[in-house]
């Protein structure tokens, strides 16, 4: 098999096809996954490369589904659906077809599609890190402003609110979901670099606070 030649060629459909899937989730994030899952690669050397990297390349190929679907698909059940047949058009072979697409189903870790996989648990830490640390931050506030959202507000009216309106600010979604995200990472080295990412998160939200409730 030629992983050079199809992983180039799996690119350009990629980026055609995530063309309007958002800021958050479009192909400039499949290449920031892809980048962090191969610095978790050098510490987790017991994953296959090209199997992982195939995976990053694929794992949100049915967002656009998804969204279209307002969230009746799946994009990951979905997606490793149409990643095996991607790869199996560009002749790679079925033990690895699979392989890939076993990655791609499990890295919501939603409805009880656990990841199992040495490449699975990477992927899963290097989506998951896309949403920490200074890119963390920046796809927070592009979401908030989607909704329409405030730039900053209390801890009291981010909580107390419901989402996808004035009150969803980036400091709801990093005091609802983004700092409890490197505690359930599933290999060492995502734990470690996401631990790291949140120390940058919580500096920049006490200068805020500092900055618009300091006296
Ligand atoms: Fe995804
Ligand atoms: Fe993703």
């Amino acid at each position: 098999m030629n992983y050079d030649s199809a992983f180039d060629a799996l690119s350009e459909k990629l980026k055609a096809l995530l063309l309007n899937s958002g800021a958050g989730h479009d192909y400039d994030h499949t290449l920031r996954v892809l980048k962090n899952a191969e610095l978790l690669l050098a510490e987790e050397p017991g994953a296959d490369r090209e199997v992982l990297r195939f995976a990053a390349l694929l794992h949100d190929c049915a967002r656009p589904e998804e969204h279209a679907s307002k969230g009746q698909v799946c994009h990951a059940q979905r997606g490793a659906v149409i990643a095996a047949q991607l790869l199996a058009e560009a002749n790679m072979d079925e033990p690895f077809c699979a392989a890939v697409a076993a990655a791609v189903r499990s890295h919501r870790y939603r409805d009880g599609i656990v990841p199992h996989t040495p490449e699975g648990k990477i992927l899963y830490d290097a989506d998951k890190l896309d949403s920490l640390g200074a890119v963390g931050l920046g796809r927070a506030f592009l979401f908030a402003g989607a909704c329409g959202a405030r730039v900053h507000n209390t801890p009291e009216e981010a909580l107390g609110n419901e989402a996808y309106g004035p009150e969803d600010t980036a400091y709801r979604e990093y005091l609802v979901k983004l700092r409890h995200l490197p505690g359930a990472m599933l290999t060492p080295a995502g734990r470690r670099m996401g631990a790291e990412r949140l120390r940058f998160m919580e500096t920049f939200f006490e200068q805020l606070n500092e900055e618009v409730y300091g006296n």
